[in-house]
């Protein structure tokens, strides 16, 4: 059986990136393989913060999301990170066997540092390794993301061969990333070069889950265009990379080409394209923050989830753990 493990972190302000380059996903692959979803919130605390309550509301809603955006929570395992200490004792199983080269390779955490310098600690640096123990843990076969995680994901796998290789066993099988869809790297509505991220101080440049039906408008109604007709054409977008940002939104939401996208709004200016993109967008996420807000009135209900979650993940890691410790040579006292 094929098997996915995937997560997010559970720091607030999930955005239509989060959807459409992982959650949208994750719907579509569920039917087809076990799958594990983790609400990572041990990653979370790389950024610290001095409100810890915002982080456990913070996971709940991960939680209630997943399900309003269509996860069944009845036949997938949903569970916060920390609920299953084998991710923290495989890390650093893991960490004793991860060159220093790895993670200085990594390009996530060369830009989270030089932005805030002052938070560029072990936390960080040691990330990639934490995300393959959860990837490890469980044996997981697929690893559907967006394509900011490729480069943590590529690192799992050669953490996974070179410890393989190392004990003459297969210990872990090698994962592969799934960077699936149209929208694979969702761009601020502010600044196409740069990602949607849940971390841009300015609101206007993501989409949220569960802003409001007059919020999407006035954010897309503000998105960055540019003086030029919508093009004819989808390729030879290099040097329009928002304008590309949001025909590869449109496509992603309306599962069409871009290129179809370009057919049906080639030439015109930008307000009526605008304005569709917006209703397209409410089209998909409204039923999901109507979802999202009939769960967050029932907390019982959610942590009933994350608590069945946890014992279904803790069978699973609990196999790879005995494994490892064995073949490293921690004794067993059990
Ligand atoms: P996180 O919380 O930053 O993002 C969650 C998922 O959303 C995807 N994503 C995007 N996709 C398209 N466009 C964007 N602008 C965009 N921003 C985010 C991410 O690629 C991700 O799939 N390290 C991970 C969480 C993690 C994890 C794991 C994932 C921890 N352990 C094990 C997979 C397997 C992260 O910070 O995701």
């Amino acid at each position: 059986m094929k098997r996915i493990l995937s997560g997010v972190q559970p720091t607030g302000n999930m955005h239509l990136g989060n959807y459409l380059g992982a959650l949208k996903q994750w719907v579509q692959m569920q039917q087809d393989y076990e799958c594990l979803f983790c609400i990572v919130d041990l990653h979370a605390l790389t950024i610290p913060s001095s409100q810890p309550h915002l982080l456990r509301k913070h996971t709940l809603d991960v939680a209630a999301l997943y399900i309003a955006a269509g996860l069944n929570p009845e036949t997938n395992i949903i569970f916060p990170q920390s609920a299953i200490p084998g991710h923290s004792e495989l890390m650093w199983i893991l960490s004793c066997h991860t060159p220093l080269g790895w993670l200085n390779r990594m390009t996530q955490f060369k830009e989270k540092s030089k932005n805030n310098s002052s938070h560029a600690d072990l936390g960080l640096y040691s990330y990639p390794v934490l995300m393959a123990a959860d990837i490890l843990l469980y044996q997981a076969t697929d690893v559907p993301v967006g394509d900011d995680q490729k480069q943590h994901i590529e690192m799992a796998r050669d953490l996974a061969g070179s410890f393989n290789r190392f004990y003459g066993k297969d210990l872990f099988k090698i994962p592969e990333p799934r960077i699936i869809g149209h929208a694979t790297r969702v761009m601020s509505l502010k600044d196409g070069t740069k990602k949607m991220s849940k971390s841009d101080p300015a609101e206007g440049s993501r989409i949220g889950l569960i802003d409001s039906p007059d919020v999407i408008f006035e954010k897309f109604k503000k998105a960055k265009t540019d003086a030029f007709p919508f093009p004819e054409a989808f390729d030879s977008l290099q040097d329009r990379p928002e304008i590309r940002n949001l025909i590869t939104i449109y496509a992603a939401l309306a599962d069409i080409t871009p290129s179809k996208v370009c057919e049906l709004f080639g030439g015109q200016n930008f307000a009526p394209f605008k304005a569709a993109l917006a209703e397209l967008t409410i089209e998909v996420l409204d039923p999901l923050r109507q979802k999202f807000l009939a769960l967050q009135q029932n907390p019982d209900y959610l942590t009933k989830i994350l608590k069945k979650g946890q014992e279904d993940a803790l069978e699973i890691g609990e196999k790879t753990l005995k494994e490892v410790q064995e073949a490293v040579g921690l004794l067993q006292l059990l």
